[in-house]
Order: C-alpha cells, then structure tokens, then sequence
C-alpha cells in the first residue's frame, strides 16, 4: 500500500529541520572550536614565555654559581696566602729580632780581635826594636786573655742563638713532620724570642715534663706558640710591666697538654668569644691584623689534629690550653722517616 503524498512532504520538512538543527549546532562547534584554538594559542604562548624566563633565570642561576665558584676558590687561595704571608711575617720578626741580637757578640767579638791586633803589632814592633820589657809582655799577655776570652764568649753565644734560630725557621718553612721533644722544642723558641723580650721586664719560663716527645709538625707548633707570646707582650701588658710568661708540658694519656699563661690585663667576656674568628683584632690602630690567633686555631686543629681553647680572668691574666695527640691519625708507621 503506497504512503498518501502528505506523508512525505511531513517527513521532507521534518528531515528539513533535523539538518537546520544539524547546522546550527555544527557552528556553535565550529566556533567552540575555534574559541579553543584561540585559548591554546593564548595559552601556549603564556607557556613559551614561561619557559623563556625559565631558561634565562636557569642561565642566570648557572653565572651565579659559577661566580660563587669562583669567588670560594679565590677566597681559598687567599687564606692559604694570608696563612703563607703571616708565617712570613713571623718568620721575617724573628730574623729581624736574631739578626739585631747577634750584632751585639758578634760586633764586641770585631772590637776585641782588633785590639787584639793592635796590641800584637805592637809587641812586634817592640821585639823588633830590641829587648822585650817584661811589663811589655805581660800587659800584651792580659790584654789577650782578656780578649780571646771575651771573642769565645760572644762567638758561643752568637752561636746559640743561630742554633736555636736555625731549627725555629728551618722548622717554619719546611713544615715538615716529625719528631720532637716538646718542652726542649719550647725552650728553643723561648731562646729564638729572646730578643723579643730582652728590652721588656717580663720573663718567660718554660715548666714540666722534659720527656715527652710529639710526632707532629714544629714549625706549626713554632708558630703557635710564637703567636701566643707575641699576644702577651703586644696586648696583656702596660709599658714597664713586670709579666710572667709561663709554658707548662704535661701528658694526659695519649695527648701532651700545653699550657701557656701570661698574668697580664686578661681578656673581656665580649672580646673573648671572638679572639679566634679571622679579622677579629682590638689592636687595628697598632697595625693588629686579627689573624694571629685564627691562624693557631687553625694549625692547631686542622694540621697539628689537636685543640685550642682559652680561658681568662679580667686582671688576671689569660690562658690558652693546647691537647695535641702524641700521634697523628692517618699516618702509617711505613710513611714516618723515623719510625
Ligand atoms: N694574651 C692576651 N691578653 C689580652 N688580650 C689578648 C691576648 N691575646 C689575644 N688577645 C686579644 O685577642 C685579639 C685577637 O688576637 P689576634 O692575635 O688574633 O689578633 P691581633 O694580635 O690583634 O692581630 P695580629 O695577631 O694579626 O697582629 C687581640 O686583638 C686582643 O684583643
Ligand atoms: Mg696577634
């Protein structure tokens, strides 16, 4: 049975309408759609510039550690330069105070071997004129006694002191480890100050046990110590004081206990807490560096594997504590020249 012709026209216009509806929704999506595109573009660029920034800030990052870099390994040489400079320095005080001590034997050895001289040219010209006098031979017989013994006195002690500054310096320079008896080593230095102390009223005396030997690093340990003393004279006392100046050695187990005090002004609470950090110095306007003590702390701890701590009484005096093991840590007895 065939459809009546309304039917299809009813069925035209609907399927009409279906494709209008169709239409209108396939444009909405198609601007949806390029809305979307739209946001995504925005977006995407958002994204592009973030990640510029990014890589700028990451290259920025990089400049600035690799400044950082830089700066710590400059910063590492010139502490190990500042550590190279004071030993210097130290070590051109104590040629400089060696240099003027020995000038005084050595220049009353000069004036006696030149009287010596006169007086023996004399004697041969006398000789040469006829008989000796007696009282000739005798006055050039106490005169040169009196000198050769005068030149042996002062040759021995010009002696000494090269002796002990000999080993101080050598010491200094080569930093070298090895054995050495610890309260000897320090009556070394105490010779090697000498000249330090020879024009003040203080005296240094060094106490304790003669026996205990240290396998460590002297010209270290020379420096420390010199430091310390330097400390006293340049800040623990007024002009014309009288100080004592004291080393003690004693052993505490596997550890040499060095103890050194001065009985000058002592050392303030607020001053005290920061006598070790570098730069730190009360003293600027006498040319104070503030590295004295920071380069002992360091040696002491780091070189010699031991410890450094003060303790000080205000008008008292003050007293730095070194504990030094008897041996060094990472050293097998086959690495030691003199084990
Ligand atoms: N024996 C002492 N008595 C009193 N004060 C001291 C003594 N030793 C150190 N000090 C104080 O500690 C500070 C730091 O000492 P440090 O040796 O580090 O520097 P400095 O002596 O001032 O300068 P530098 O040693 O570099 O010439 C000194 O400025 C001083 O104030
Ligand atoms: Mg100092």
């Amino acid at each position: 049975m065939s459809r009546p012709p309304e039917d299809y026209d009813l069925e035209i216009k609907q399927l009409a309408k279906q494709i209008r509806i169709l239409r209108k929704q396939l444009e909405r999506s198609e601007k949806d759609r390029a809305k979307l595109e739209d946001t995504n573009r925005i977006k995407e660029s958002l994204l592009k510039r973030v990640i510029c920034e990014l890589q700028d800030s990451q290259s920025v990052l990089e400049r600035k550690s690799l400044d950082l870099e830089q700066a710590v390994t400059k910063l590492t040489t010139m502490q190990s330069e500042l550590v190279e400079a004071e030993k210097m320095a130290a070590l051109g005080g104590l040629v400089a105070g060696v240099a003027h001590e020995i000038n005084t034997p050595v220049g009353i050895s000069i004036t006696m071997a030149s009287t010596l001289m006169d007086e023996t040219q004399l004697l041969l010209k006398a000789l040469e004129a006829g008989p000796l006098r007696r009282s000739l031979l005798n006055h050039y017989l106490q005169v040169a006694e009196e000198s050769a013994s005068l030149i042996l006195s002062n040759l021995n002690r010009a002696g000494e002191l090269v002796q002990s500054f000999k080993q101080v310096a050598v010491d200094q320079v080569a930093s070298e480890r090895r054995r050495f008896a610890v309260k000897p080593y320090l009556e070394e230095i105490a010779v090697s100050l000498s000249p330090q102390l020879k024009y003040t009223a203080h005296r240094l005396t060094v106490t304790g046990n003669d026996t205990i030997v240290l396998n460590n690093y002297p010209g270290a340990f020379a420096q420390v110590v010199t430091n310390l003393v330097t400390n006293s004279l340049t800040h623990a006392y007024p002009p014309q004081a009288q100080g004592h100046l004291q080393f003690d050695v004693q052993q505490c187990g596997d550890q040499v206990v060095v103890q050194y005090s001065d009985d000058g002004c002592g050392i303030p609470e607020a001053v005290l807490s920061r006598v070790f950090d570098p730069f730190f110095t009360t003293a600027r306007d006498r040319g104070g560096t503030g590295l004295g003590l920071h380069i002992a702390y360091n040696l002491v701890t780091q070189k010699m594997q031991g410890q450094i701590d003060v303790r000080s009484q205000v008008g008292e005096g003050t007293q730095f504590i070194l504990t030094i093991p008897l041996y060094l840590t990472g050293f097998s007895s086959s690495q030691d020249p003199e084990n």
